[in-house]
């Protein structure tokens, strides 16, 4: 039976993980290794883990403190389950849930719940390596709504930018680097003698052409500056 809101516990041992990691403890296994949630089974590892579980199991639900009138119940589970609402096509009655013990791999659906950066992380990574919305969301594992739901959110947008921009950068950095080599290969071959003609020319004509080009940038940016050096000039002068 699936435990836990995200679903990442197929049996009550299997929270000998939380004892060990999240509540940093030794754990109730002590002559065996727990086999990892929702692989093969931890029951009969360890009697106080089994007795643990017995226990849990009878725990039963209280109802809502929250003693609210029949009418409003009525009408709240009315509109739970109306269509355009939407409710009940997870949260489908008898059990309001729309996983089944038998059905492999276990339906999860992304409600937002788990854990954000984590899960922000991921979806960016697959956004970096896939080219398009649908193969990364297939990727994932969720529809691409959900993804797309997801590059909506401000934050979320912003997180990609910059993992965008951060990529960008050292792709560039990674050009500047190789345009050492780029300059030698062209001077190489603009005065290597035994090169056919054509080539040496052709290699001539790029050293010329870049390099104008490069000091056309170099005079503009220059001019830029004195602008804008005068327009802040200008600026000061006018506020005293
Ligand atoms: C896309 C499927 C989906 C839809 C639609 C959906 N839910 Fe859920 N709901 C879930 C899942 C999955 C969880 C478990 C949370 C998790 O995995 O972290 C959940 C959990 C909940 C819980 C917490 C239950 C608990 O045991 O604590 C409530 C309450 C809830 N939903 C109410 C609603 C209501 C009300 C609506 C309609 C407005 C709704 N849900 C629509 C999938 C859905």
């Amino acid at each position: 039976m699936p435990l836990h809101w995200s679903a990442d516990r197929c049996q009550f041992q299997d929270f000998e993980f939380t004892i060990r990691q999240l509540q940093a403890g030794t754990g109730l296994i002590v002559s065996a290794v727990p086999n990892p949630p929702c692989t093969a089974s931890n029951a009969h590892l360890s009697a106080d883990l089994d007795a643990l579980a017995v226990y849990c199991t009878t725990l039963a639900p209280k109802p809502s403190p929250l003693r609210l009138d029949a009418a409003s119940v009525a009408r709240g589970q009315a509109i739970f389950m109306r269509s355009d609402v939407g409710c009940a096509s997870c949260h489908i009655p008898p059990r309001f849930t729309d996983s089944t013990l038998s059905a492999s791999p276990f339906i999860k659906h992304d409600v937002g719940t788990g854990n954000r950066s984590k899960r922000q992380d991921q979806y960016i990574v697959a956004l970096m390596e896939h080219p398009t919305l649908d193969k990364a969301a297939s990727a994932l594992g969720v529809s691409d709504v959900t993804l797309w739901r997801c590059l909506k959110k401000p934050e979320f947008a912003e997180a990609f930018r910059k993992a965008r921009r951060e990529a960008f950068s050292q792709s560039i950095a990674r050009l500047q680097h190789a345009s050492n080599a780029a300059v030698g290969t062209l001077l190489r071959v603009m005065t290597d003698r035994e090169a056919p003609a054509a080539s040496r020319v052709r290699a001539a004509d790029v050293v010329l052409q870049t390099a104008l080009r490069g000091m056309e940038i170099e005079d503009i940016d220059a001019r830029l500056r004195e602008l804008e050096a005068a327009a802040e000039a200008n600026k000061d002068g006018r506020r005293r």
